[in-house]
């Protein structure tokens, strides 16, 4: 018998910082756990990219372990994936520093999300500075074929291929160099009260954000208030109608339909009713999800375990390609 080809290797991050919410979930989460059984796929709570902007030393570790926690309940399975701690694998750091000495100042200097967060800041920490670096060390370091990427990290991906074409060229052929991926029919969930922008963090827009475990009657009362447009007719018409438009995506997401035949259903709706079936979709939707995070949150100790249990085995991968790394770059063995 031909074996199977070996799956592709899928790598990707998310920040432990604030409440996962819709957009997480539809427009990334969701497709993790989706790709999890044609992919060999590894998932990381990046708690030292946490640390680039200013943060709360005291609520960090429970910030990781909510989002590990989330990821869990949204449908991860360390069975079928690898799920763990970016702090728990110290060949992250290692291998930041040796692809410090191969990427070079000017290019960090023009990272768009470098020059916006820095923007007005008094001080800025050289770990932001970092941070594509560190991004680049967490995805060679697992030989990494495919990154799922939305637009805002996709110049961090080019920077990440072309240090690790540099480092190849110089040292000899040592990293794996990868592709981005444009994650399968993602949905870009808006805010609900402000439809032409993206949803975020709750505590810049709490009443336009769902959060990922809000119980059925904030998730109904938010999606209820949400903004719609002039007019009374329910069509999908991003420019003209984002409000409208919006709501018809995250329905259509959230029922695994698509926009137009979301349209069609209620076309000649009022906007009340119309509201109410996005919200009821929503709320199933994140219903056993919900169920999940409280059955895991009762037992914290079972969560640290599922994710040092991921961290043995990230280990044990990236261990091998920090050796050869540094070995190409010529660092004398310890004995
Ligand atoms: N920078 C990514 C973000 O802000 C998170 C991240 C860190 C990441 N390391 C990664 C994503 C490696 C993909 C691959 O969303």
């Amino acid at each position: 018998m031909v074996p199977a080809p070996p799956m592709p290797r899928v790598f990707s991050g998310i920040k432990p910082s604030g409440e996962m919410h819709l957009g997480n979930y539809l427009g990334a989460v969701r497709q993790w756990a989706a790709q999890q059984d044609d992919h060999d796929a590894l998932y990381c709570v990046v708690d030292l990219h946490a640390m680039t902007e200013p943060f709360d030393a005291a609520g960090l570790g429970a910030a990781t372990r909510q989002t590990g926690t989330a990821l869990l309940a949204a449908g991860l399975d360390p069975a079928r994936c690898i799920l763990f701690v970016q702090s728990h694998v110290a060949a992250h750091t290692e291998l930041t520093w040796i692809l410090n000495c191969v990427a070079t100042f000017g290019e960090l200097r023009r990272m768009t999300q470098f020059k916006e967060k820095g923007k007005g800041q008094e001080s800025v920490s050289v770990g932001l500075f970092d941070y594509p670096v560190l991004m680049a060390a967490d995805i060679l370091l697992y030989d990494t074929d495919e990154v799922p990427v939305g637009d805002d990290q996709r110049q961090h991906l080019e920077l990440t291929r072309d240090v690790a074409a540099r480092f190849n060229h110089r040292f000899g052929d040592t990293l794996v160099v990868p592709k981005a991926t444009v994650p399968p029919v993602a949905a870009r969930v808006m805010d609900l009260q402000d439809p032409t922008s993206k949803m975020s963090k709750s505590i810049d827009s709490p009443q336009g954000t769902v959060l990922m475990l809000d119980p059925p009657d904030v998730v109904m009362k938010k999606i209820k208030a949400a903004v719609t447009d002039s007019g009374t007719d329910v069509r999908y018409d991003p420019a003209g109608k984002p409000g409208v438009s919006n709501l018809l995506e995250i329905y259509a997401a959230a029922t695994d339909g698509d926009v137009a035949e979301a349209a069609a259903e209620f076309d000649g709706q009022g906007y009340g009713a119309f509201k109410g079936a996005v919200a009821d979709a929503v709320i199933a939707l994140l219903g056993p999800v919900r169920e999940r995070y409280a059955a895991l949150a009762a037992d914290p100790g079972e969560v640290d375990r599922q994710l040092e249990q991921g961290a043995e085995k990230a280990r044990a991968i990236a261990g091998p390609v920090l050796e050869r790394a540094r070995r190409a770059v010529g660092l004398l063995p310890p004995v």
